[in-house]
């Protein structure tokens, strides 16, 4: 089969190829690089069934990679527009989605999107259900911004399979941690607290820290994609894809302390929301309701937050020993 994997140089990308190519696939990574890197994928640099495509998949250029797909695969994304700006977040993320679509459309090949567990907003239908409410704040805080790009390309998609008849799976991550990360904000609190504690820099809890959330190993992760991807009862549907085990962002600071470098000191540096604007607001909690996770891709993660924590942390060590930036 034949892959197309778009952003397939960033975090969850990366360690999606790895997996595609050690079960056999064939697979073609478009990747600008902005955001990303090759060096995330330099052990299979002369792989036999890895082909690597430096595309702007927004513009016209992408439509010019031909090779009868089986499954496209969008992880292309700017996020919250504070790590970037708010016109890219808009404008790659959806017409990003849409040039793929298209290319789905023309290979009738299956479309799987990478969406996110921010599209339920501030929802309080805990856990959030795929089919629950979406509920954003106002316009005049940016941050909504990531979120509603990710709603719109899942009405994309269902407009794509309305049209065209593709099949496509929506999955809404909720926040995953690993080896390729990003080590600051880009790739949320895991990786920047870790880093901030190597290097005795102070780690920065936005409000009082006490706001929860889930975290996915990656290779858990992997695990939920390759599923949706394979498994026939995925097609057409949204699937959250998350962890049940809540932490608090203080917990997590100290925990990732305990576990990397508890002889550094723990510096903890309080972000007030209003620094992030007067309509700023950070969900006290986000935890998915993971039904349609176990009942179709028939699944649990296999990871607790510790154990992920501590092969995270390995990963890290082993860049630090060989000199590599971390
Ligand atoms: N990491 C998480 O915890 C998480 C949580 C929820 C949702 N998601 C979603 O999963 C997907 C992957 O996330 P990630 O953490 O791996 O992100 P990432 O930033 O590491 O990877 C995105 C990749 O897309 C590439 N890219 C950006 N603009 C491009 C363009 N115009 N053309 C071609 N390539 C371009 C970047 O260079 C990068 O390699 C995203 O859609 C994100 O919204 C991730």
């Amino acid at each position: 089969m034949k892959i197309l994997v778009a952003g397939g140089c960033g975090f969850i990308g990366s360690n999606f190829v790895k997996r595609l190519l050690s079960d056999g696939y064939e697979v073609y990574v478009i990747d600008d690089l902005s955001r990303g890197s090759l060096e995330k994928l330099d052990e299979y640099r002369n792989h036999p069934r890895l082909t690597f495509f430096k595309v702007d998949i927004t513009g016209e250029e992408v439509f010019d990679i031909q090779a009868k797909f089986d499954v496209v695969v969008d992880f292309v994304a700017y996020k919250i527009p504070r790590y970037s700006s708010g016109l890219k977040t808009l404008t790659v993320n959806t017409k990003g989605a849409e040039n793929l679509l298209k290319i789905a459309a023309r290979d009738s090949a299956k479309f799987i999107m990478a969406s996110t567990s921010d599209v339920y907003g501030k929802s309080q239908e805990f856990p959030y259900g795929e089919g629950g409410d979406l509920v954003l704040g106002p316009s005049y805080s940016r941050r909504w911004a990531y979120a509603v790009s990710k709603i719109f390309n899942e009405h994309m998609v269902f407009a794509y399979h309305d049209e065209y008849g593709i099949p496509f799976v929506i999955l809404r991550f909720f926040g995953a941690y690993g080896p390729h990360q990003h080590l600051d904000w880009w790739g949320g609190p895991v990786g920047v607290f870790l880093s901030n504690i190597y290097k005795g820099l102070p780690v920065s809890i936005h409000g009082d820290g006490t706001q929860k959330r889930t975290f996915m190993y990656i290779d858990d992760l992997i695990e939920g994609i390759l599923r949706a991807m394979k498994f026939k009862d995925a097609e057409n549907e949204i699937i959250n894809i998350g962890s049940s085990e809540e932490i608090s962002i203080l917990d997590l600071a100290r925990l990732i302390h305990r576990l990397s470098y508890p002889e550094n000191e723990l510096k903890l540096e309080f972000i007030s929301y209003e620094s992030f604007g007067n309509y700023y607001e950070d969900p006290k909690r986000r935890i998915g309701s993971y039904v349609k996770m176990k009942d179709i891709l028939q699944y649990a993660p296999h990871y607790a937050l510790e154990e992920g924590l501590k092969k995270f942390i390995e990963w890290f060590k082993n860049r630090v020993e060989r000199g590599t930036a971390v």
